[in-house]
């Protein structure tokens, strides 16, 4: 793993799959992780190895698909002060149920409301304190999905080229600020996610290995990345061709979701869960 010069570290999503992910390859002496999900417990068990790891960390129960819960998080890092890295890799899977036509209109609005709506309220309260610091790196997951658009996951695609384009307008506004903005676009890692997803996985890839290519990433100090490098090759391949033949290659990979019911609302807490 590259030796990078973050010390206060916010992860959104930090408590399983990606962000688990990053939060234990991160986690080291004189790292301070910032991990914030719904649940508690899985947060907790994330923390905990993160401390066997010698980095202090502070762990948030929060909805951040709600108005006002991302500015609420980062403030608890006190008056003046910003995260040197924020990882936005909160995210939900949602689609069309094995048997039906379409994807309930309710999992459509709780797919925007998080990864489009809650991560772009993360990404703007995080860039605004960094912004006053004069420095700071964003992460942002998207997916590939946004680049390939999935006929069974259409509000999850919608949600990803979203926030692609917005990540474009943000390292745009950012420039010269002293703030990278880096876009992370992955194929299938094998998380909570793919577990929803019925259907082929092909190149599934290790929450490890996903970090360790995002972690590379941001050593190299790219702006945007998307692996598996297999996975991307071909959608450009899949592109060049004929309408009718792409859409008979895309036929093999039509899929269902087993939707998952949101976890009941965290209950409020103060800052917490130091070592
Ligand atoms: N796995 C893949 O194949 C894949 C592929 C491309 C892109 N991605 C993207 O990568 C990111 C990480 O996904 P993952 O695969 O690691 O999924 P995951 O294992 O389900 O993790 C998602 C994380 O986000 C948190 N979260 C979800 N909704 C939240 C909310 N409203 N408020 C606060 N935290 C919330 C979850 O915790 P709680 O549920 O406890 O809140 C969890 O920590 C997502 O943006 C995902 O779309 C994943």
């Amino acid at each position: 793993m590259p030796d990078l010069p973050y010390r206060r570290i916010a992860i959104a999503g930090g408590s399983r799959g990606i962000g688990a992910a990053l939060a234990l390859a991160l986690a080291g002496p004189g790292r301070e992780l910032w991990l914030c999900a719904r649940d508690g417990p899985p947060l907790e068990e994330t923390a905990r190895a993160c401390r066997d790891k010698g980095a202090q960390v502070r762990c948030h129960s929060c909805d951040l698909s709600q108005p006002g819960a991302a500015a609420a998080w980062l403030d608890e890092m006190g008056e003046g002060r910003a995260p040197d890295l924020l990882i936005v890799a909160v995210g939900i899977f949602g689609g069309r149920p094995d048997g039906a036509v379409v994807t309930p209109e309710a999992v459509m609005r709780q797919v925007i409301a998080v990864n489009l709506t809650g991560a772009l309220a993360l990404a703007e309260a995080g860039a605004l304190r960094m912004r006053c610091a004069g420095r700071g790196q964003i992460v942002l997951l998207g997916s590939l999905a946004a680049r390939d658009p999935l006929p069974d996951a259409p509000a999850y695609s919608a949600s990803k080229a979203g926030l692609a384009c917005y990540a474009r307008a943000l390292r745009a506004d950012l420039a010269g600020s002293g703030v990278g903005v880096l876009l992370v676009e992955p194929g299938h890692v094998e998380t909570r996610q793919t577990a929803q997803h019925q259907g082929a996985l092909p190149l599934l890839m290790s929450p490890p290995a996903a970090a360790e290519r995002i972690l590379r990433a941001l050593d190299r100090g790219r702006s945007s990345m998307a692996f598996p490098r297999r996975a991307v090759l071909a959608l450009w391949l899949l592109d060049l061709l004929p309408a009718a033949w792409r859409a008979a290659v895309l036929a093999r990979h039509r899929f269902s979701v087993h939707n998952l019911a949101p976890p009941a609302p965290p209950v409020a807490r103060g800052p917490g869960g130091e070592d």
